[in-house]
């Protein structure tokens, strides 16, 4: 299998998977002589085993690459560090997104956004749970916790999307990166003065080695949080909604017993993540199942197919509650895991808990389009249009 039998995958309506399938089957390591983005050589990872094996080696497959492709937009970011660097920058933020330290932000914003966004409509009877849920729940989240004002959020999430496609459309992306950093630059020079409570201050306040960061460093924490948290969670909830909507029966199970949400939230996670792939370069020469990966050459990660390998998940390509507890690959794993996991969990669980309680029958409208996930990189359903008792 070479890179010329595979099909030409759309950036927003592909669906992949069966392709991944069969080169788990067929060329587990797949070899492309170029891509979209780059004209080096490059390959594809797509066993959970090597998955695995590539993203906590760092010292063989580096994640420089991401500065290359992403850092065009977001700056000087953690995801293309590596080592002890990366550890030691990480380490400035990571208290913020430790489990234990998000419990308030959902008392204090992660509940109240969540039932704001459904009084508007629950009196309806019908809602289309993308466009007035999940589009607007993660933004503002993290809006909240980076410290810049919830009115701005439908900005946010515009630079947001337009940052995490920059390599489809340069000149948009670098606009986008410009004007947020124009936008936060006046709200980081009054943190400096006025220190609260929320991560712009921590930023600011930060020392390593006794030296405050430089700007470029500041922002480039900015320009990956703020999309990490806006552009991510949202479509994973599309995909458990659209999973437990397409499965009446395991909708009224789950309704009925709470107890089965977090498992619900780990099923969607390994079936139908959001983020279905991540970045890495060769940093010598190296090989993964017997194919040679000279130094230099892209590799990814492809996360998505790793969480349905077979060896390892039994019909993995299906959603389904009651399997063995598993770990999945949907947060990667190694130095550069998700810093953003718990507060995906949080997010996840208090909105699809406080849709349940407060949308009784829920279920998908019969006179509207059925939900679709779609895309390559990043997937999710663009609209979920339901009916419920009002
Ligand atoms: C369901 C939602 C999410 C998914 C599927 C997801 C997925 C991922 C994956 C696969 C990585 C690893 C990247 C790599 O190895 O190169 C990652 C890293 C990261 N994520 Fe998430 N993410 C989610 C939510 C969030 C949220 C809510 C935040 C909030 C800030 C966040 C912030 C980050 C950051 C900062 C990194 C880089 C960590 C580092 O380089 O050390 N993510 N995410």
């Amino acid at each position: 299998m070479s890179d010329t039998d595979l099909p030409q995958l759309d950036f927003f309506t592909a669906q992949p998977y069966p392709t991944w399938e069969r080169a788990r089957r067929e060329c587990p390591v797949l070899h492309y002589s170029s891509s979209d983005f780059d004209a080096r050589e490059n390959f594809s990872i797509t066993k959970f085993g090597d998955a695995e094996k590539v993203m906590r080696d760092w010292e063989t497959f580096s994640s420089s690459i991401n500065g290359e492709v992403i850092g065009q937009y977001m700056g000087d970011l953690i995801l293309a560090m590596n080592g002890p660097e990366h550890r030691q920058y990480r380490n400035l933020v990571a208290h913020a997104f430790r489990a234990s330290a998000l419990e308030r932000w959902d008392t204090d914003v992660v509940v109240p956004l969540i039932h704001r966004l459904i009084d508007k409509f629950q009196a309806d009877g019908k809602a289309d749970l993308v466009v007035q849920v999940t589009s607007k729940y993660p933004v503002q989240v993290i809006c909240a916790i980076v410290g810049v004002p919830l009115a701005d959020f439908e900005q946010f999430h515009q630079w947001a999307e337009e940052i995490n496609t920059g390599p489809l459309d340069h000149e948009r992306g670098m606009a986008a990166s410009l004007a947020m950093r124009a936008y936060l630059e006046p709200i980081v020079e009054s943190r400096r003065v006025q220190p609260e409570d929320d991560l712009i201050t921590d930023l600011v306040t930060a020392e390593i080695d006794g030296e405050k960061l430089t700007d470029e460093k500041i922002y480039g924490f900015l320009r990956l949080l703020l999309p990490a948290g806006a552009e991510t969670t949202f479509r994973t909830m599309g995909n458990a909604l659209t999973a437990l909507l397409t499965h009446p029966d395991e909708l009224a199970r789950v309704t009925a017993d709470r107890s089965l949400v977090p498992e619900v939230i780990e099923e969607t996670l390994r079936w139908e993540t959001s983020v279905t792939m991540t970045s890495r370069v060769a940093a010598k020469d190296t090989e993964v199942e017997g194919v040679p990966i000279p130094a230099g050459c892209p590799v990814s990660v492809i996360v998505g197919s790793a969480n349905h390998d077979e060896s390892r998940f039994e019909d993995g390509e299906e959603w389904k509650l009651g399997r063995p507890a598993q770990t999945h690959l949907a947060f990667g794993t190694g130095p550069h895991q998700c810093l953003g996991m718990h507060l995906a969990r949080l997010e996840l669980r208090t909105g699809l808990n406080v849709i349940l309680d407060r949308l009784p029958n829920l279920r998908l409208d019969p006179d509207q389009p059925a939900p679709v996930i779609e895309g390559f990189a990043f997937r999710g359903p663009t609209s979920i249009p339901v009916l419920f008792d009002a």
